[in-house]
């Protein structure tokens, strides 16, 4: 079982896409298990986005990871990390493939709609980033013997 932090960017939440998304992971099978709305400040945006922050299209990154309220969470299932970041697609919705989820709702490179961390070390490290211990609720879901083989 593995653990993956996503996050809501602003154009999803102000596109009201939130709940759609949010289905698309639900419908895999994926579980919810920490959630929680914020403003990104600008050091937050530096932490998260560190391998960044001295590239030339940073600060227009900065400028719109802060500009409205973002949804953070946390997502668990069988190889959360990488189903994660191929049900999100490329990074432009210009070049993520239809049926997934940059590639149905986003036509931009920058605002693609929802971040997934990209390997271990970076879901360690963006879940503790956003999430105390305390805040993250793991638990069973009674329909889990309906969604996979008890030996998988
Ligand atoms: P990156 O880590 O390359 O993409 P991904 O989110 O797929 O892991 O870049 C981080 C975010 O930075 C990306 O989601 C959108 C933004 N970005 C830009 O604003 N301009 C750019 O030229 C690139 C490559 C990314
Ligand atoms: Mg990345």
């Amino acid at each position: 079982m593995q653990q993956t932090f996503i996050l809501f960017k602003p154009d999803c939440v102000q596109r009201r896409l939130m709940g759609k998304v949010m289905s698309r992971f639900e419908d895999k099978g994926l579980n919810f298990v920490a959630m929680k709305m914020l403003q990104i400040t600008p050091e937050l945006a530096q932490q998260h986005y560190a391998e960044h922050v001295e590239k030339s299209w940073y600060p227009t990154l900065e400028q719109f990871i802060t500009g409205g309220p973002v949804v953070a969470a946390v997502l668990e299932g069988l190889d959360a990390i990488r189903v994660v970041r191929e049900m999100l697609g490329a990074t432009s919705g210009l070049q993520a493939s239809a049926g997934t989820i940059r590639g149905d709702f986003s036509a931009s490179r920058q605002m693609n709609l929802v971040h997934g961390s990209d390997g271990p070390e970076a879901a360690a490290r963006e879940i503790a980033l956003y999430f105390t211990a305390a805040e993250l609720c793991a638990h069973e879901p009674t329909i889990t013997p309906w969604l996979r083989a008890a030996d998988e």
